[in-house]
């Protein structure tokens, strides 16, 4: 059972395999957190918390003349607002009295089998393999009539808990919700630091580690979008916490939008974590009868370090998030003209790339933007989802069907959530973009944001996308979004809703994008914004790939893949081999290591082969035959880093085949020194009791052997050069030359 239940229903202990979560409804109503850590037995764990007088802190009504008994410092799952906890609470409302109080205490629960799908939001869904449970906990405030559910899903062999909450006005007035966050939980003892993962456009995702104290640590977005800047998925973990050892929580954000996460210590040590949507420009109004759904959290806890939980998140998140033809089906190898043309094509550039791509066995061609409306640069055209028949040299239709004479699938750019004001769209429609009226818009790149909110928008945007796709042979979407938003205020909501437009535009991306798919379900969607600004798990419910980064250079893009790793699994992340110099930073690395580098992603190319060198292009054909080979490996087996960037001069990482039959290293030495050390790796995830060869040097030795003692590169690689080790079945026949 993954869910037990005692004295009386007020003792709840979500079993999962490796890990419990504890709760107790009080005899005062307070929903504590009592333990969240390895898996116990389901003991009452509330001896743990030591009441003591908290002089001035405040002491709820129910609990009469104790003095000992205090919101200030009890650890609890939803934490009140306005009577007394002064640490940060999880639900504030408005009530029509104008006070912001709210106290919200345990009514009942009901357990039910199967996960519990998020109203207009993605969340992790059954399979047949695994299906989850849920234990819904309703809480009160008996003042405005206000219920609070927590719902708590289980995946028990997977080792995750989801939350996610709903709040109910079952009262007789409107109230308005200022914050209402998916989770809070209180740690009653130790101390953590919080591991998370922060950057800027084209410089995503970098690991940053910080102690956890009584200043807190807080990242968020209020972008619009989850952001370039913070991902919304953080680690707490033991200070000493390392790849295989050490406590670590994992908290993944189911959202595309504005979010906040914070840790923070309180007066006894404590430390309280939450997530949720970010409080900030976020005013919810709910009429009576009303509910609001929280977006989902998805925690996870490893008692062995942080390469365990990134592989409960890598298994939850390709099995039971992301779906759709494509979920394991082997993705295509493409090419994309952005890097290798920008706005500067027509119908024969587009071409000559693709009759080369076919050459070398590349499997579809991505369009990306330029093709429609007046697009010549990133200063209008957007809204105009008309193809351009004159600088395409003639219909989609006719370009797409030459595409797959070459053999080639065909794909498409669309950056539908957006608007320039020289546009057709925008002349006819002003009102449908964001902006305060008599203040000037922002723009970003030079270009407003549509009202995703506005029902009539969405469908005007579905139309035009039909439109297109029905009219032309298209097998992938890249789904772009290239802005932050800001002067926030829909016409269609008008004033008194302003708050609530941050939220609505998210829920309409999510409308539409679920609209698009299931008319046509085939296509392989990849998301994008600005590279990796919304590179989130909500957005692996629609799109199995997401572009990583603007990005290109293999070097940057070992630290941006390795912030990303963390959570995603390496089959979300779009990576392609570009030309060097690097567009992005003027770096050369070799075409080798590029190529290695991409093999651990989606793997494509972005670059005119036209202009590549003969043995770049004759490296092409093998790095493609590779990418099919370790397929299995990089999208469907375990993950494991090891090595950091900045610590040891190289970057690796390693995949093991789920059966544990096959090992796949790649190594790329970032750093040279004077007399330089050999490159020593650890190797890992493998069957003790197998024996593995090493396709590098052709030794053969126990997997245990191998974990024990690692490997020695067997030569000393130049900067930026890499190597792909294989470790597999002894068979005597197999060659032992580096596969890469
Ligand atoms: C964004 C994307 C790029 C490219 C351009 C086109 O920056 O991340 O890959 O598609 O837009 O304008």
């Amino acid at each position: 059972m993954a869910i037990l239940i005692s004295q009386n229903g007020r003792l709840f202990t979500l079993q999962t395999r490796n890990s419990s979560y504890q709760m107790l409804a009080d005899s005062c109503g307070t929903l504590l957190h009592l333990y969240y850590g390895k898996r116990m037995d389901g003991e009452d764990l509330s001896d743990l918390i030591l009441r003591t007088d908290m002089g001035f802190a405040g002491n709820p009504p129910q609990a009469k003349e104790d003095r000992t008994y205090s919101l200030d410092y009890l650890p609890q799952e939803a934490p009140s607002s306005g009577v007394g906890d002064y640490r940060d609470d999880m639900i504030r409302l408005c009530g029509a009295d104008g006070s912001r109080t709210a106290q919200f205490l345990f009514e009942s629960f009901f357990v039910s089998d199967g996960a519990q799908p998020v109203p207009g939001m993605p969340a992790l869904y059954d399979t047949e393999e695994e299906s989850g449970q849920t234990l819904t906990i309703t809480l009160q405030d008996s003042c405005s009539n206000v219920r609070l559910r927590l719902i708590y899903g289980i995946f028990e062999r997977e080792d995750i808990i989801t939350r996610s909450a709903c709040i109910e006005n079952s009262g007789t007035s409107p109230i308005v919700l200022e914050k209402a966050l998916s989770m809070s939980m209180d740690i009653p003892f130790g101390s953590y630091e919080m591991l998370y993962f922060a950057g800027r456009h084209a410089m995503e995702r970098t690991a940053l580690r910080t102690p956890v104290g009584r200043a807190g640590v807080r990242i968020g977005s209020i972008r619009g979008t989850s952001s370039h800047q913070y991902n919304p998925a953080m680690i707490l973990c033991d200070p000493a916490a390392t790849e295989t050892s050490g406590d670590c929580y994992g908290f993944c954000f189911v959202y595309s939008g504005n979010f906040l996460a914070s840790a923070q210590k309180d007066q006894r040590e404590q430390t309280r974590v939450q997530m949720g949507i970010h409080p900030d420009q976020f005013r919810f109004r709910l009429e009576p009868g009303e509910v609001f759904h929280t977006p989902q959290v998805i925690q996870s806890y490893s008692s062995e370090g942080f390469s365990l939980l990134s592989r409960n998140y890598h298994h939850i998140l390709r099995e039971h998030m992301c779906r759709g033809a494509y979920k394991h089906a082997r993705r295509p190898v493409l090419i994309n003209n952005w890097e290798a043309t920008y706005f500067d094509f027509d119908l024969e550039r587009i071409l000559s790339i693709a009759r080369q791509a076919a050459q070398l066995k590349i499997e579809m061609l991505v369009l990306d933007d330029g093709w429609f409306g007046k697009r010549d640069n990133d200063n209008s055209g957007l809204g105009d989802w008309f193809v351009n028949e004159k600088k395409m040299g003639g219909t989609l239709a006719a370009l797409s069907e030459k595409i797959h004479d070459l053999g080639m699938k065909f794909g498409l750019w669309f950056e539908p959530e957006m608007v320039s004001e020289d546009s057709d769209l925008y002349r006819a429609h002003p009102e449908w973009a964001l902006a305060v009226p008599g203040r000037e818009p922002n723009r970003g790149r030079n270009q407003l944001v549509l009202d995703l909110t506005n029902p009539e928008v969405r469908t005007y945007l579905l139309e035009r996308l039909t439109d297109i796709l029905s009219h032309a042979k298209i097998d992938y979407v890249k789904w772009d979004m290239n802005r932050s938003i800001c002067d926030v205020y829909s016409h269609y909501l008008g004033p008194e809703r302003t708050g609530e437009v941050y939220h609505r535009y998210v829920l309409g991306v999510y409308d539409l994008l679920e609209r698009f798919l299931s008319r046509f379900p085939d296509i392989l969607l990849e998301g994008c914004s600005g590279g990796g600004g919304r590179f989130d798990a909500a957005m692996l419910h629609y799109s199995p790939q997401i572009w990583c980064s603007d990005n290109t250079d293999a070097v940057n893009r070992l630290s941006i893949q390795y912030g990303t790793s963390f959570f995603y699994p390496v089959s979300s992340v779009g990576s392609h081999v570009s030309a060097c110099p690097n567009h992005q930073t003027g770096r050369s690395v070799p075409f080798t290591t590029r190529g290695h580098v991409a093999l651990s992603g989606s793997f494509g190319y972005e670059l005119d082969l036209n202009r590549a060198s003969d043995a770049e292009k004759a490296e092409v054909p093998a790095q493609i035959e590779a990418f099919r080979r370790y397929y299995d490996l990089t999208h469907e087996g375990d993950y494991y880093r090891l090595a950091a960037p900045g610590e040891t001069g190289h970057m690796a990482w390693e995949f093991v085949s789920k059966d544990r039959s096959r090992a796949l290293i790649t190594a790329v030495k970032t750093e040279s020194f004077g007399n330089p050390l050999p490159m020593h790796l650890p190797v890992r995830g493998l069957d003790p009791h197998r024996t593995y060869r090493c396709s590098m040097n052709g030794a053969i030795r126990s997997g245990a052997s191998w974990m024990g003692a690692g490997l020695t590169v067997n030569r000393i690689l130049p900067q930026y050069e890499s190597i792909l080790i294989e470790l597999n079945d002894p068979d005597p026949s197999a060659p032992c030359a580096s596969p890469g």
